[in-house]
């Protein structure tokens, strides 16, 4: 189908299952003139999302660590992505820290994190949330930094922990909260760039 207009590009970032890329994949089809994903990017070669997001026609780019160190693998990502005119990237469950060098590059950075940021940054927040017997957590949309989950936040909600939950109870709640926090901010960037492009929406 020939496009009304040019739609903003965006890549994910993902090393795992893929349950929040493939939920910033499904909402930003919805809206092909306005956000395109145009690359998934994914540093583990065996993870679920490659799979997972294949019905999406996202050309995927898999770049393992093992092919140098931190410098060396930031570089072949930025190579990789340049013929894609990227202008956000989403983290959904990459497990690297970007460097200063990346993100000159790549300013617009954002990630979900499952746990009410500041508490519970890093590795494995929901199971310590869990294991501290919290009465609730949440999940934090941020800007990121070259930190430990230490961006600027976006978004956050919170959660209650119930009675009987169990860790996976726990976790699959926190998980509905991170696709909600995304579409959100998806949807807020589409309303904007409509209201900074007015002429281009109206060509609709
Ligand atoms: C999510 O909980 C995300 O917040 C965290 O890593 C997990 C990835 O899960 N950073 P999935 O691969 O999106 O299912």
């Amino acid at each position: 189908m020939p496009r009304n207009k040019t739609p903003l590009c965006a890549a994910i970032f993902a090393s795992g299952a893929g349950s929040n890329a493939e939920n910033i994949a499904r909402f930003c089809a919805k809206y092909p003139d306005e956000i395109e994903i145009s690359a998934l990017v994914c540093d583990q070669p065996n993870a679920g999302v490659i799979e997972r997001i294949k019905k999406y026609n996202i050309p995927c780019h898999v770049i393992s660590k093992n092919n140098g160190d931190k410098k060396h693998h930031e570089e072949s990502v930025i190579h990789a992505l340049k013929p894609h005119s990227i202008e956000w990237v989403f983290l959904a469950g990459y497990m690297r820290i970007l460097s200063g060098n990346f993100l000159r590059h790549y300013p617009r950075v954002v990630n979900i994190h499952p746990s009410l940021l500041p508490a519970f940054q890093g590795k494995d927040a929901p199971r310590r949330a869990f294991e501290a017997g919290v009465p609730f957590s949440g999940a934090t949309l941020h800007y990121v930094d070259e930190g430990i989950d230490t961006g600027t936040i976006i978004a956050q909600e919170k959660f209650p922990r119930l009675k009987h939950d169990t860790l996976d109870d726990f976790i699959a709640r926190g998980k509905e909260v991170e696709y909600r926090l995304y579409r959100d901010f998806l949807q807020a960037l589409i309303t904007e760039r409509k209201t900074a492009c007015p002429a281009q929406s109206a060509s609709k």
